[in-house]
Order: C-alpha cells, then structure tokens, then sequence
C-alpha cells in the first residue's frame, strides 16, 4: 500500500482540495483507493458523498476521532489531515506514509505557519534521514500579484522541493461541490488546471 499524507497547521491552505484530486488520481488508475479523512469537519467524506457512482470509487474511512488501519485490500491511501492536530499524533501519519504533501497559500500568515510546520517535519528522524518523500505545493497562486511573488521567494529558501503550483480558479469550488475533481471535470478550462498537477501526480505514481 502507498500512503500519501496531506497537511500543513495552516487552516484553509487547501489540504482537503489536494487529498481528494490526489485519492481521484489514484482512483483513476484503477488501483483500489482510500481517504482517510482525519478531520472533525469531515470535508473530504462529505465530498466523497457527492461523489457520482460514475466515476471512478474511492472508499471513504471516517478517523476524525481516531486512526485506525485501512481495510484490507486497498493500494494507495491518502490522508487528510486537519490543521489543528497535535505533533505527536502528525509524527505518527507521518510514520505510516510514503509521501508528506504540505499545500501553501500565498500570504505572510500562510509563510509563517508553513515554515513552522517545515520546519517540525524536518526534525522528525524518518523524514531527517530522507525516508520519506516531502513535496511542498503552491495553491491558489494569482501570477502577478506580489503575494504571489513573495511566495517565489518564500520558496527560495526552502529546504524541501515545490513540486506544483496550482493556480487560484473557481473552478476548484465547483468541482468539490460535486464530488468531482478537474481532472474528471467536464469544464473546458479544467484541461489547463489538470496539467498544472502533473508534476506532483508523476511524484506521487513514481
Ligand atoms: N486552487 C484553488 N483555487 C480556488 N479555490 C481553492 C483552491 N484550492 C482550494 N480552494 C478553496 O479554498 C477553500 C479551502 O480549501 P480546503 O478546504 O481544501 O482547505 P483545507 O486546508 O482543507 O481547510 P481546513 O484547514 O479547513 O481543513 C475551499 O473552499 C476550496 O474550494
Ligand atoms: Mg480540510
């Protein structure tokens, strides 16, 4: 089983955004797929419950109270984890994952929490002795407005690598409300938003 955890302490960064594109990219491929959706809101299972039967299934395990193991049988499980959630319990999604997605949103505030979070994640032994796979991505990008270009340079000086940017689209709250993601959306403007996940999509399948 693969296991891709999604956070940041940064509330609203987009992390329920990223689990349900990335659980659809794996759903895609056909390979059996779980969110585990950490969070008390239950975003990613209310989205699940929009989900039309036509597309490709994800299966929807409820661990806002606690993590318990997947059921047997799935390939690729995704995490999404909630902002507010104690070290500790980060440390241990941390533990049972491959792969750590930490979504950023432009902003001062966003940085400062981001890099926070960066930085505890950087002193926990399995990702200091480079046994897991850190991909930072920037959401909700606005190229050429200075926050924005801020966040290039906030990145700058980061230690772990910014595999996507994705840009700020409406498009994102349309799809969410209907359980579908841009890359099953029959917009004609989601082709361009798909691509722009590429990158992050390729790390994650590798
Ligand atoms: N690239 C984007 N463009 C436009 N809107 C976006 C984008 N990414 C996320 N959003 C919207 O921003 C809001 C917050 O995103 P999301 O719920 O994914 O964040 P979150 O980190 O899971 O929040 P929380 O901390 O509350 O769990 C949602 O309304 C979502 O549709
Ligand atoms: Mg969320």
């Amino acid at each position: 089983m693969k296991t891709v955890l999604v956070g940041n302490i940064k509330g609203g960064c987009g992390k329920t955004t990223l689990a349900t594109h990335i659980a659809a990219a794996f759903a895609a491929t056909g390979r059996k797929t779980a969110i585990g959706d950490c969070d008390r809101q239950r975003s990613s299972l209310n989205w699940l419950r929009r989900r039309p039967e036509s597309l490709p299934p994800i299966i929807g395990l409820d661990w806002s109270k606690d993590v318990a193991s997947p059921p047997k049988g799935i390939e690729r499980l995704v995490i999404d984890a909630p902002a507010a959630m104690h070290h500790k319990d980060v440390e241990d999604l941390i533990e049972i994952s491959d792969v750590i997605v930490v979504p950023v949103l432009p902003g001062t505030f966003d940085e400062d929490a981001t890099a926070h979070f960066l930085d505890r994640l950087a002193k926990v032994k399995v990702v200091r002795k480079n046994k897991r796979v850190v991909a930072v991505v920037g959401n909700r990008l606005r190229p050429g407005t200075r926050a924005s270009d801020h966040l290039d340079g906030f990145f700058g000086g980061l230690g772990f690598p910014v595999v996507a940017r994705l840009r700020d689209s409406q498009i994102y709250t349309n799809v969410a409300s209907q359980g579908g993601t841009v890359f099953e959306s029959r917009d004609r403007r989601a082709t361009a938003y798909a691509a722009e996940w590429g990158p992050l999509i390729d790390l994650i399948n590798r």
